[in-house]
């Protein structure tokens, strides 16, 4: 059994980025720069942005929080995105999600550029990952294909059974395991709440990606020996045996499963680093491209 430590590869791709913005900084240019828009005070919302902005710092990027009010209206969060848009020194930005009742959440989503679009949530930037064309791949999606490729695993002719459509993580990552290209080639069984047999299907797998959301739900004999196991959940548990009142766990029981796999991704440490360094990449590809960088 091998671990995808997905603190050790971020470390190493943050450090990637951190030496190509010195090269760049060498050259005159300007820092890349990274916003990143809070609506309300939803705690885990305020930890993750937080969390970007420091991520930013890390690797040498400017990085600004713009916190609103909870009571912000539509209208408001609307024109901040045009000035982010207008902007020149903001190479990307992202909106965290999920936003107070009463703001239209695609609304706000279809009015960011593409082009600083770097959470990939835009339908062009959606369309242009399904057709193989420049844009920006969504960061949980890309993370987990980094974890795949850094770790050496061959995806071409294996059967790859994500569990979860969310538009976020699943829905993509079937389309990228899908194509033609290294990660990929994988033949996809993408399911979901209404999937009959599940157990049977995840058996048949070769990579099995769990990303519904239900801590500890796969268990040892869901999976096939030697299968490569990612793990996207992130649910908080609660507990009184520590402080915060609650543990991450993710969506497979990893004591379980862990004697019987190739390769596993735990929580924490797995995907969630992977998705923050994600978003740095993208904030990197904005900036390239915007000066014409290679
Ligand atoms: N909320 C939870 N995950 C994300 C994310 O990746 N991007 C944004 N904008 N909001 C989120």
């Amino acid at each position: 059994m091998e671990i995808i430590s997905g603190i050790a590869l971020s470390r190493t791709i943050k450090e990637e980025i951190k030496q190509e913005v010195s090269t760049f900084l060498a050259k005159g240019l300007r820092r890349p720069k990274l916003v990143a828009v809070l609506v309300g005070s939803d705690g885990p919302s305020q930890t993750y942005v937080n969390a970007k902005v420091k991520d930013c710092h890390q690797v040498g990027f400017e990085s600004e929080a713009v916190r609103l009010d909870e009571n912000t209206s539509e209208e408001v969060l609307l024109a901040w995105v045009e000035k982010l848009n207008a902007d020149p020194s903001v190479d990307g930005f992202i909106v965290q999600l999920p936003l107070p009742k009463g703001i239209d959440e695609s609304k706000v989503l279809l009015a960011i550029d593409p082009a600083k679009d770097v959470d990939g949530f835009h339908p062009v930037n959606i369309g242009n990952m399904a057709l193989g064309l420049p844009g920006f791949v969504p960061a949980t999606p890309a993370g987990v294909i980094q974890m795949l490729k850094r770790s050496g695993i061959d995806t071409s002719g294996k059967h790859c059974v994500i569990i979860g459509r969310s538009k976020i993580v699943g829905m993509p990552l079937s389309i990228l395991l899908a194509r033609n290209s290294n990660p990929g080639n994988c033949t996809v069984t993408l399911t979901h709440s209404r999937t009959k047999n599940l157990k049977e299907i995840c058996k048949e797998a070769d990579i099995l990606i769990a990303a519904l959301g239900k801590p500890g739900f796969i268990k040892a004999d869901m999976i096939k020996a030697g299968a490569v196991i990612i793990d996207v959940g992130i649910s908080r548990v609660e507990t009184d045996t520590n402080e915060k009142g609650y543990i991450i766990q993710g969506d497979v029981d990893f004591d379980s499963v862990s004697e019987k796999v190739g390769f596993i991704s735990p929580v924490p440490g797995g995907v969630g680093p992977m998705t923050r360094t994600s978003l740095l990449t993208n904030t990197l590809t904005a900036y390239k491209r915007s000066f014409n960088l290679k």
